[in-house]
């Protein structure tokens, strides 16, 4: 969605600019050309050199070179723009926006852009809730900037409130969103999505789990909710912000998980299996803390109930789409995947191939159904949510 696209990544002058390096690599990752405009103060919070290297391209903050004279033309820069993203925008960048002042580079920007504009605030508690902020927040609503709403948390002042810049991946996902042109194909659809390591408690201390970080789900539960889908995120352990329009639902331990899911099953259109569900738990957990002793000790281990198994055996007309992380003969465990949970297809993906599978932003995988198996090259795991959704969406053509 995002390949392509010309992207300005404004930076104003807030401890958070810290995280526009990550913003901006996202950004490359997802195929974007960007070219980073900062105000004079945002150099004092994080480097030329830095950003110029990570958008490999010079950095613009001043109307002209003082060198040379070149002059840094905003109307260009603003012409060659498919989105202006000002990350982070101060309160006082934003007053500025809502007043007209064009007194640096990024603002002049701003008044020349014609593409869509996005601001993610971050600033301390009192100053994003002052009522001076807020009118100017609205005025920019009014006037078609999307407000990145910050998150609440730890501010560099010390204290803890709303004000935190919203995290890279989720200002990535709302440019994204920003940018769709894709119609709301999926507008009416319930889906169900698990995502993410489940926890088997062992004591009140200890737990059993793996190294799934529900990347994958969780950007398979934006897509969906980017194309209209109405998205129940089922989710285990995660430290990942929840994708705009999507419904979690935290369910920890496979049981829970078990219940979130079949709860909602009757009502859904779908369900995507993305889960690493634990296959065995403890069968006893203790009430209080296992002390130690010189003696070495078992955990008796029983096994979980199959969430995907148990809704494909009650599948009807529901679509329902598993995962397969394989270490080994991957084609026929998948394919036993696919029989035995009655998925429409498999989503294949081996921990032999760099770059797929637990941990990071990318993913290599294969479609597999009853009929045929595409493999596709490595992508960002936001592409693999996209093709996996564009199946979604054949089947129910289909269907129809
Ligand atoms: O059998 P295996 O765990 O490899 O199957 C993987 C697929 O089944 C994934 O889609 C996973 O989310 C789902 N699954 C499940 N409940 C379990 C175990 C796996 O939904 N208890």
């Amino acid at each position: 969605m995002l390949k392509g696209k010309h992207i300005i990544l404004g930076i104003t002058g807030s401890i958070a600019a810290y995280k526009a390096a990550m913003l901006c690599r996202l950004l490359k990752t997802a195929g974007c050309q960007v070219r980073v405009v900062m105000t004079p103060m945002a150099k004092q919070f994080i480097t030329p050199l830095t950003m110029a290297t990570l958008s490999r391209n010079p950095i613009l903050v001043d109307f002209f070179d003082p060198e040379n004279g070149a002059w840094n033309s905003h109307v260009a820069l603003g012409e060659w723009a498919d989105c202006y993203l000002i990350a982070p925008a101060t309160a006082n960048t934003l007053a500025k926006m809502a007043t007209g002042t064009a007194d640096n580079l990024l603002l002049t920007t701003y008044l020349s852009a014609r593409c869509p504009v996005a601001v993610a605030p971050a600033m301390d508690l009192d100053m994003y809730a002052h009522v001076t902020t807020q009118l100017n927040l609205s005025t920019l609503r009014e006037r078609g900037v999307r407000v990145i709403e910050p998150g609440e948390g730890e501010l560099a002042s010390g204290l803890s409130g709303k004000g935190r810049m919203a995290e890279p991946e989720e200002i990535v996902a709302e440019i994204a969103d920003l940018l769709s042109e894709k119609k709301k194909s999926l507008a009416g659809k319930h889906f169900i999505v698990t995502a993410g390591a489940t926890i088997e408690p062992i004591d009140p201390v200890r737990y059993i789990t793996n190294h799934s970080t529900g990347k994958m789900g969780y950007a398979i539960a934006g897509e969906l909710a980017g194309r209209g889908a109405r998205v129940s995120l089922v989710s285990g352990r995660t430290s990942l912000p929840v994708p705009k329009g999507v419904e979690r639902i935290d369910a920890l331990s496979a049981a829970d998980m078990y219940v979130a899911v079949t709860a909602r099953w009757p009502e859904a259109d779908g369900a995507v299996m993305c889960a690493a569900v634990a296959d065995y738990t403890p069968e006893h957990v203790a009430a209080s803390k296992i002390r130690k002793s010189d003696d070495d000790i078992s955990i008796s281990l029983v096994r979980t109930r199959d969430i995907a198994a148990s809704v494909g055996a009650d599948k009807g007309s529901r679509i329902l789409v598993g995962f397969a992380l394989e270490t080994d003969d991957e084609q026929a465990h998948a394919e036993a995947k696919l029989v035995k949970k009655n998925f429409d297809f498999i989503v294949l993906n081996s921990l032999r191939d760099k770059g797929a599978g637990f941990r990071g932003d990318t993913n290599k995988v294969a479609l597999i159904d009853d009929k045929s198996r595409t493999d596709y090259p490595l992508m960002s795991k936001r592409e693999v949510a996209e093709i996996i959704v564009d199946r979604i969406e054949e089947l129910i053509d289909n269907r129809k």
